[in-house]
């Protein structure tokens, strides 16, 4: 176990490489002409819903109801609320309180306030390793000391966390427990519970980070952690950003009323109100009509064929790499042994194919062999040609 240091923080955009200044620029990051980057996180523009969300858009603005435009209630909208809850609750399997949900402006918003409201600078936390890199750069903005622990086939390792905690005691353990980014893997059934058991054994929060649950394609997971929110120790994150789009910012949390008590007294919503009325009230038509279901249904035949062809292709071109097939979610975590991988990385900038290197997702300057890889941003035929341009790299 070693503590994260903000020093260490990495400029991400000097490792994705290409990140450009464009003053006029409306997406995060632009890709150049020619340019495969693999390592992309984000939905292919083609799978963003344009025609779904102007016609709910259309609908909800054409009612003579206005109050969405008013500063909204602090715990969100509660007809946008009580569309999640059941929209939820056919997902889970298992009833969602609307009143246990809270909406944010998606998990990154999400994480920061509960780090605005619920930690100190120094505060110590445990995240997974590896872990999503701009998590990791959340916590650093709140001065929070990470440390982190070992992941392995069934996600994050629990004896290695109970060693450390007989060593430290964190404010809360970090996980994505689904389809893991940057890892792909799932956290057992088994392990859930052991770690609830030790949330509530050593009293820290649990921030389960679940923005991948509903990206299944050959394995359902476990249920969600908010199956143990009653618990008083969960803090379950959700969001519509894979599975309508980013730009909305638009999410949820769910957790106990004690808990979302303390996130509705910040004055952050004392002052601007509860977050995204007038999204939240469109995405609620959105929910009603059965579109966000298709949604994800179409999303999961498309995305099912991409890490078929993804994984065909890494093993048809590159022979070199260690991984798992994924059953949901959006990365390949590859291993290159003896490769570094950082130089790996100048090299296929140089052929035009960009990918994501592991140091970005240790808390510990370790993983230096691995990259991630995506399925979310690319169609089969550029995954191909990504691959080769790779391969070319690995064999140079
Ligand atoms: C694990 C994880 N958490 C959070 C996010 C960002 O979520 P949001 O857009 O809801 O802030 C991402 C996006 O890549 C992610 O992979």
């Amino acid at each position: 176990m070693e503590l994260y240091r903000r020093d260490a923080l990495i400029e991400i955009s000097f490792h994705i490489g290409y990140k450009t200044t464009m003053t006029l620029q409306t997406a995060q990051i632009q890709v150049p002409d020619g340019f495969i980057d693999l390592g992309r996180g984000d939905p292919d523009l083609n799978l963003l819903p344009l025609d779904m969300l102007h016609q709910a858009a259309q609908n909800r603005l054409s009612q003579s109801d206005n109050t969405f435009l008013q500063y909204g209630t602090e715990q969100g909208d509660g007809y946008f609320r009580a569309a999640l809850a059941n929209f939820l609750s056919q997902k889970y399997n298992f009833a969602v309180d609307f009143e246990t949900l809270f909406v944010t402006s998606g998990i990154s918003a999400g994480l920061d306030l509960i780090c605005t409201l619920l930690t100190k600078p120094g505060d110590v936390i445990f995240v997974e390793e590896p872990s999503y890199f701009l998590a990791l750069k959340i916590f650093a903005d709140h001065g929070l000391q990470v440390a982190s622990i070992r992941t392995d086939e069934a996600g994050l390792v629990i004896d290695d966390l109970a060693h450390a905690l007989k060593e430290s005691k964190p404010k809360f353990v970090y996980v994505i427990p689904t389809f893991q980014n940057p890892g792909g893997r799932t956290l057992s059934q088994e392990r859930r519970e052991q770690l609830v058991s030790l949330a509530k054994e050593h009293d820290f929060l649990i921030l389960a980070d679940e923005v991948y649950q509903f990206l299944n394609y050959t394995q359902k997971p476990p249920n969600s952690f908010a199956s143990f929110i009653d618990s008083e120790h969960v803090i379950s994150l959700g969001s519509f950003s894979k599975i309508l789009a980013p730009g909305l910012r638009l999410g949820w949390l769910q957790t106990h009323a004690s808990i979302i008590n303390k996130i509705t007294s910040a004055g952050v919503l004392d002052s601007g109100g509860g977050m995204n009325p007038f999204t939240s009230a469109i995405v609620r038509n959105v929910i009603e009509s059965g579109g966000l279901d298709k949604n994800i249904e179409a999303l999961n035949q498309i995305y099912k064929k991409r890490v078929k062809s993804m994984d065909e292709y890494l093993r048809k071109h590159l022979s070199a790499a260690e991984f798992e097939t994924p059953h949901g979610g959006y990365f390949f975590w590859i291993r290159l042994p003896g490769v570094d991988v950082g130089e790996l990385r100048k090299k296929a900038q140089a052929h035009q194919v960009g990918l994501r290197q592991g140091l970005l997702f240790s808390s510990n300057q370790g993983l230096s062999d691995y990259m991630r890889l995506s399925i979310s941003f690319y169609d089969a035929n550029d995954i191909e040609q990504g691959v080769i341009r790779l391969s070319e790299c690995v064999k140079k």
